[in-house]
């Protein structure tokens, strides 16, 4: 067993989930300074496999998902753990604090989480001052930086495109990416903008006042899409010249979860394995577009299916929570296949 399983997971996991969380970015925040005894201390291996996706450099396709990092602080520390590229975010227009606590839990048996966390961020603001300032005193990572938008709880789903368009002006130079994120579960309305018409209108706000050249634009979406507006989605990304889709968020398929340990919110983790290999499939029956899989990766069998079924890049975010940065050596010997 490596530290973090013998050590470090039993410490946080004596914790409540979100102090643990807390407790962690923390560390993680003092360790970009110091990324090379993160590299020590995590026993880290750099993957060399090179990928070029959307036209971005990655030199493994292995990313931390959204959610985890939200506000940017622990860029470096990152790169140090070995991934190939993060996802900062979700990052809303306004700052807001989040669904109250507690909003985060665990499932140890089932290697999953229900998360109810309500995209709680310092918003766009702070966050594009903090990712300015690392561009600026030559801190910024060597791996890819995605940004994930959402929409302001407050804000009416009526102006969600304009509440949109707030967050991709302030962050436009900032990331390598950007992601429309319309699939969490936590702010209520947020899935209907996956509508094609809703969906279709925000990237068009952003993709008008962009003009060219373009950033290379994902939307996210839910795994508990009917197939159709699975597939009305993926046209309309070919229509409006998305760059990608990241399959997928987290499921409110609780079926799993004994009734009385159930919570309100998405569940992530082992369970949600087939449900987002099912919508990638369904994706890459469609479309050529690049895309990001998501969802219950947590071994190289379940990143191999993923890579077999057509992805270009994989995240993850619950398999590292239970297994640390030995997870990324595990994944390290999967690779994309030639499409
Ligand atoms: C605690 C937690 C917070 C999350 N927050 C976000 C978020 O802010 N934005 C987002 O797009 N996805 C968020 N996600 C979803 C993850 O990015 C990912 O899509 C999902 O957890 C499935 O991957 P996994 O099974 O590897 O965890 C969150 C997930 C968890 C567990």
């Amino acid at each position: 067993m490596d530290v973090y399983t013998r050590l470090l997971r039993p410490l946080f996991f004596s914790l409540d989930a979100e102090e643990a969380h807390e407790l962690v970015m923390s560390a993680l925040e003092a360790g970009s300074r110091m990324p090379s005894l993160i590299r020590l201390m995590a026993g880290t291996t750099v993957t060399h496999a090179p990928r070029n996706v959307a036209g971005i450099e990655f030199p493994n396709p292995v990313g931390l998902a959204a959610g985890m990092d939200k506000n940017g602080v622990a860029l470096q520390a990152w790169e140090a753990l070995g991934f190939g590229f993060i996802e900062v975010g979700t990052i809303t227009a306004l700052a807001q604090p989040g669904n109250p606590k507690p909003r985060l839990f665990r499932y140890p048996d089932k290697q999953a989480l229900i998360n109810r966390l309500g995209f709680n961020n310092e918003g766009v603001e702070a966050v594009a001052t903090r990712l300015e300032g690392l561009h600026t005193s030559g801190r910024w990572p060597r791996i890819p930086v995605g940004l994930n938008i959402g929409k302001s709880k407050v804000i009416p789903a009526a102006e969600a495109a304009g509440d949109y368009l707030a967050s991709f002006k302030r962050l436009h130079g900032l990331g390598d990416y950007f992601v429309i994120n319309v699939s969490s579960p936590n702010t209520p309305g947020l899935r209907d903008l996956q509508s094609t018409e809703a969906l279709g209108r925000i990237i068009r706000t952003l993709r008008d006042w962009e003009g060219t050249p373009r950033r290379p634009l994902f939307v996210k979406v839910a795994p508990d899409l009917a197939e159709e507006d699975l597939v009305a989605i993926v046209q309309l990304a070919e229509a409006e010249q998305l760059t990608g889709l990241i399959a997928t968020n987290t499921t409110l398929d609780h079926s799993c979860i004994p009734p009385k340990l159930d919570q309100t919110g998405g569940l992530s983790g082992a369970p949600l394995r087939a449900r987002s290999l099912s919508a990638l499939e369904i994706i890459r029956r469609q479309t050529a577009l690049p895309v990001i899989a998501c969802g219950g990766v947590s071994d190289a069998e379940s990143a191999g299916e993923r890579f077999t079924a057509g992805a270009d890049l994989l995240q993850v975010y619950t398999a590292f929570i239970y297994q640390g940065p030995a997870l990324l050596r595990k994944l390290a010997q999967e690779k994309p296949q030639d499409r």
